[in-house]
């Protein structure tokens, strides 16, 4: 179709069908069918009849398969006459906001993504199918098998922190529906989310909760930056510290407590606030104690 000759005849087939435009809302453009596209991109119409969108789109959407292609790429009858490329939308080469659209016709009202519009993956020129895709896709239509590598190919930092000496059991999981289930999606909803980093809860702290109860708890003597924000001390990914600390001992406790006895200064190494576990050794209750006298966190 790279001639002169064929393009006025590719205009001319346009023009019979009267399709001003080739984009999914042109009304007046001729639909042909899926049984029309399948008889040139088998391997698409095989791939999609395989997939959730082939076996759910009539009952969840009453759209017949024989319609499915069309809703996604457009009436297709100029681009079936000759097989333009440039006939025919493909969301996969589309602009993020323009691929993303055709998606939310029917996705708009799931639950989870109710926060889509303005979250930190529907700019910058990325889509649905920045992460996944319609045509034999994985688990979930994702670009990977593993969700956590749809990720890393965005996200290569994140992937050198999961390998670190702490961490959350990240690595060894294969995806959402793979033994141990933590996975990326254990935190985040990559698809929006009311608090803030993408973080499917209310705020990090309560996503903590969800996993470490016993950090909630309510106690006689709390440990003040605890209930505040557990990234004052901890990194979420992971750590070359112990406990994936931000800091080591006692470091990490002396960036806040100057108030110059035991707590701060220059330790001798040897000193018993210093060695071995150093503040931890006496204050061990470090996220607050029920214990009557607690006060110190030391019990
Ligand atoms: C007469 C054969 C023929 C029919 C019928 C046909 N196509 Fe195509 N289609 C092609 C050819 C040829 C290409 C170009 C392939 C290439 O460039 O590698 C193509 C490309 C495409 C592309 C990719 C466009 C791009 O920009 O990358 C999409 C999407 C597509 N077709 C969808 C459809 C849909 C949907 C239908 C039914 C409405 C359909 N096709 C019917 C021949 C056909
Ligand atoms: C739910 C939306 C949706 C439906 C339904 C759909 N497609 Fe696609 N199609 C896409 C997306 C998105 C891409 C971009 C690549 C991908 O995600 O697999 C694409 C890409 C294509 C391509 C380009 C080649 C490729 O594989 O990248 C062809 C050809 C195609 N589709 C044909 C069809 C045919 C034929 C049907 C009907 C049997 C159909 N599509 C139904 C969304 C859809
Ligand atoms: C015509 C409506 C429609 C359009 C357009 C549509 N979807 Fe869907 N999608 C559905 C339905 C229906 C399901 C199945 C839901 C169910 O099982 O309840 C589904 C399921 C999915 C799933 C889950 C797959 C699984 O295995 O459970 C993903 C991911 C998805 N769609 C992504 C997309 C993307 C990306 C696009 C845009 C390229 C898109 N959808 C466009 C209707 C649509
Ligand atoms: C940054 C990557 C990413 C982007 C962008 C993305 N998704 Fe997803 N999607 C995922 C991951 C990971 C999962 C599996 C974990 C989950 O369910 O949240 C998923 C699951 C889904 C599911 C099935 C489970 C569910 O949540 O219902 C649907 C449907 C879906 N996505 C649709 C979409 C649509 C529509 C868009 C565009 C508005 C989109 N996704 C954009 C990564 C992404
Ligand atoms: C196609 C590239 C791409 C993929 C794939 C991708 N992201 Fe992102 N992600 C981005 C971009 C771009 C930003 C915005 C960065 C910025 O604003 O500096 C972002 C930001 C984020 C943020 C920070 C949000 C904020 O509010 O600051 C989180 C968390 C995140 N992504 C998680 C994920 C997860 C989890 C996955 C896999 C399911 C994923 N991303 C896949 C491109 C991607
Ligand atoms: C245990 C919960 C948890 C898991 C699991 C998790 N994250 Fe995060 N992620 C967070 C928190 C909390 C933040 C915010 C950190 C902060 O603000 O200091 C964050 C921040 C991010 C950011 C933004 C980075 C920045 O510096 O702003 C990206 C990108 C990200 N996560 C990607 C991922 C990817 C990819 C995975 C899977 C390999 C993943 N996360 C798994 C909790 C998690
Ligand atoms: C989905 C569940 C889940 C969530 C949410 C979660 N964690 Fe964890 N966390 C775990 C698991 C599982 C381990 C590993 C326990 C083990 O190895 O015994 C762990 C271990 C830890 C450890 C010890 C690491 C080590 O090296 O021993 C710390 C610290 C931690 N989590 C902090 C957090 C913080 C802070 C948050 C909130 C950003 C959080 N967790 C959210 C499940 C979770
Ligand atoms: C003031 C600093 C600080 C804050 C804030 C903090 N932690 Fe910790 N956390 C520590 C230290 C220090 C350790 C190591 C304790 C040890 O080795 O005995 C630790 C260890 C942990 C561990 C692993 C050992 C255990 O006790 O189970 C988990 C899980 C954990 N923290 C979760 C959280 C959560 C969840 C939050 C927020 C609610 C939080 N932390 C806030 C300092 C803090
Ligand atoms: C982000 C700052 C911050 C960090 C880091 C921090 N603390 Fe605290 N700590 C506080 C604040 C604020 C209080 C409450 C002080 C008050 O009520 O006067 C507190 C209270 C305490 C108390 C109880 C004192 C009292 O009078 O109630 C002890 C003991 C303590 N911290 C030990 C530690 C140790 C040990 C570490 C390191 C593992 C640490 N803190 C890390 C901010 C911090
Ligand atoms: C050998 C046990 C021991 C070690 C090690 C220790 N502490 Fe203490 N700490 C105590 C005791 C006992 C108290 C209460 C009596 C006092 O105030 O001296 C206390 C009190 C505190 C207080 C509250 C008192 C105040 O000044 O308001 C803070 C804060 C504190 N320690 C921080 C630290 C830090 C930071 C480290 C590590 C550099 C540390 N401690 C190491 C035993 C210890």
């Amino acid at each position: 179709m790279r001639n002169p000759a064929s393009r006025i005849f590719l205009l001319a087939a346009i023009g019979l069908l009267s399709a001003a435009s080739f984009s999914r809302d042109a009304e007046t453009a001729a639909e042909v069918g899926a049984a029309t596209c399948a008889g040139c991109h088998e391997k698409q119409a095989a791939s999609l009849k395989s997939t959730a969108h082939g076996a759910r789109l009539e009952k969840v959407k009453g759209v017949p398969f024989e319609k499915s292609c069309e809703t996604c790429h457009g009436a297709g009858g100029a681009h079936a006459a000759g097989g333009d490329a440039a006939a025919i939308f493909n969301p996969g080469k589309a602009a993020g906001e323009k691929a993303s659209e055709t998606c939310l016709t029917c996705h708009s009202s799931d639950r989870n993504r109710m926060f889509w519009e303005g979250s930190a993956h529907a700019g910058k020129g990325n889509s649905c199918v920045s992460c996944h895709k319609v045509h034999g896709g994985n688990d979930l239509l994702l670009k990977k098998a593993a969700e956590k590598d749809v990720c890393f190919s965005c996200h290569p930092d994140v992937k050198a922190d999961i390998a670190k000496r702490s961490k959350h059991p990240l690595r060894d999981f294969a995806s959402k529906t793979g033994a141990g289930k933590m996975t990326c999606s254990s935190c985040h909803n990559a698809h929006g989310s009311r608090g803030e980093k993408l973080i499917a809860a209310k705020s990090i702290n309560d996503k903590c909760y969800e996993c470490h109860a016993e950090k909630q708890a309510p106690l006689l003597w709390e440990h003040a930056p605890v209930k505040e924000d557990c990234m004052t001390c901890h990194s979420a990914h992971g750590s070359s510290n112990n406990k994936l600390l931000t800091m080591k001992v006692p470091r990490l406790c002396q960036s806040c407590h100057i108030q110059g006895r035991h707590q701060s200064g220059t330790l001798a190494a040897n000193s018993a606030y210093a060695v071995g576990r150093s503040c931890l050794n006496c204050h061990m209750m470090i996220h607050g104690s029920n214990h009557p006298s607690g006060t110190v966190l030391q019990r």
